[in-house]
């Protein structure tokens, strides 16, 4: 692994985190889910995933990319065996496949709604014209550029073409969105928008609290790019010196911050149009915006500044997506880098097209199949970490830690102990769901307990019978 390419510095490894985090996760999918979801019921539940299981959980995917030094596949092998490492690799790769497939699919949406701002051409009849932009031949198009523009960055490598492209990116986006929130607070009607999003909500909460659940931790770990193994990817990349948990840290609050002002752009915004803001769906973000930029002076200048900059976030995500399969085939199969890109890149051509001509096929695949797939990520990665590893997880995890390294065994504990339950709580609120079961969250909860018990007792016999 002697010719493995590594962060150039630190800095690079934690921007191009932050980069994969912020993307359209962020900007796209988190103000759509939390208007379909209650508002401030969504993001309460939201905020407290991402603290209690998508910042472990995160800490926990670092710890076993930088412990095993290589792509999911190569690692898990090395860290658990090599029947389970390739089958569990194999699982992240396809994850990231299925999601970068989709993602793409958006990406083109926000690049041709970048290349037509200028013109206003959406500004007159958005719903129309995001029905036609959305699935079929043009969706197709921008999918194939969007990609081909991810590609050609991957194709450059990961230091010099990751590294240099999250540095300008990252700064860019921030700016922008400050700047959009700002203008969003001068537009009229948005108070009730505030106030959905902002004011808390017990009641909602307490009467919907099973079907916001599932939505919510799926967009924590899908924001914080958890579960896929693409995280694990980039910190395979790391030496010893980087602190993992000041890492995290930094990586999740930065992402947490873009997320959450982008929904003080895009819902206040939904208001000041009076769209109903469930009925938005995943096209939430381009129906509610022209509206808003049409009726200002210089909105296309604003559009275009919009749609730039979140092209810019879904670039540097796409690239996280789609360097764990390219690095895999050049970690595991040795394929030179450049054909592993092409190769991979045709692949994801093909399944996108067919998402981009299929459009409810795309909204269960965007939806709830990723927010599954990344919970068994998930789950596969705290049970190796907490069950498995153990101390040499802590080691890990200590590591480069610095002042962070006091906080090391309870983190061990929470991964141990806390996450496998709820983790296995909220796939089984989904599943149930998605089977119409009709037990109640009291028999949730039960069935996630004995199921984590379960499993505990597989992998203790699975260990012994193996020692
Ligand atoms: N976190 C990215 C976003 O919010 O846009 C999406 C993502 C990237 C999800 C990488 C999963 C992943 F592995």
């Amino acid at each position: 692994m002697s010719s493995r390419e590594s962060w150039v510095s630190n800095v690079g490894f934690v921007l191009a985190s932050i980069g994969s985090a912020a993307g359209l996760g962020n900007i796209w999918r988190f103000p759509w889910l939390t208007a379909g979801n209650g508002g401030s019921a969504f993001l309460v539940v939201y905020l407290l995933i991402v603290v209690g299981v998508g910042v472990p959980g995160l800490l926990a995917e670092f710890v076993l990319g930088r412990r095993g030094r290589q792509t999911p596949i190569g690692a898990l092998r090395a860290l658990v065996s090599s029947r389970w490492g390739s089958a569990l690799g194999t699982f992240n790769v396809l994850t990231t496949l299925v999601i970068l497939s989709f993602y793409s699919v958006v990406g083109g949406w926000i690049l041709h709604y970048a290349l037509v701002s200028p013109t206003g051409a959406y500004f007159g009849q958005p719903q129309q014209y995001f029905g036609t932009a959305s699935y079929g031949l043009q969706a197709v198009g921008f999918h194939l550029l969007f990609l081909g523009i991810v590609a050609t960055i991957v194709f450059f490598g990961v230091s010099s073409g990751i590294e240099r492209a999250s540095k300008v990116m990252l700064p860019a986006v921030v700016v922008l969105l400050v700047a959009l929130a700002g203008w969003t607070a001068t537009q009229p009607n948005t108070a009730a928008g505030y106030a959905f999003y902002l004011r808390f909500d017990a009641e909602y909460l307490a009467a919907n609290f099973p079907s916001v659940l599932g939505p919510a931790a799926g967009q924590a770990l899908f924001t914080l790019s958890v579960g896929s193994g693409a995280m694990l990817t980039y910190a395979s990349y790391l030496d010893e010196t980087a602190s993992l948990p000041r890492d995290t840290l930094v990586i999740a609050v930065s992402n947490t911050f873009i997320g959450v002002l982008a929904g003080l752009v895009v819902i206040p915004l939904l208001f000041s149009q009076g769209i109903d803001p469930g009925q938005g769906g995943p096209g939430a973000l381009f129906v509610a915006l022209p509206p808003a930029f049409a009726s200002l002076p210089g909105g296309t200048v604003v559009a275009t500044a919009f749609f730039g900059t979140v092209l810019l976030a879904a670039v540097t995500s796409g690239i996280n997506l789609l360097e764990t399969p390219v690095a895999t085939l050049v970690d595991v199969f040795d394929v030179p880098r450049r054909r592993a890109t092409l190769l991979v890149s045709v692949l994801l051509a093909a399944t996108g097209s067919g998402l981009a001509l299929a459009g409810p096929i795309f909204q269960f695949v965007s939806g709830t199949l990723a927010d599954l797939l990344l919970t068994v990520g998930l789950f596969a990665f705290v049970v190796i970490v907490g069950w498995l590893l153990g101390p040499e997880a802590l080691a890990e995890f200590r590591a480069g830690s610095g002042r962070f390294d006091p906080l090391a065994e309870s983190w061990l504990l929470t991964v141990s102990w806390v996450l496998p339950v709820v983790v296995l709580f909220s796939l089984t609120n989904t599943l149930a769901s998605l089977a119409g079961a009709s037990f109640g969250l009291g028999g949730r909860a039960v069935v996630a307990v004995v199921a984590a018990i379960c499993c505990r007792l597989a992998v203790a016999i699975a260990v012994d019978t193996r020692e």
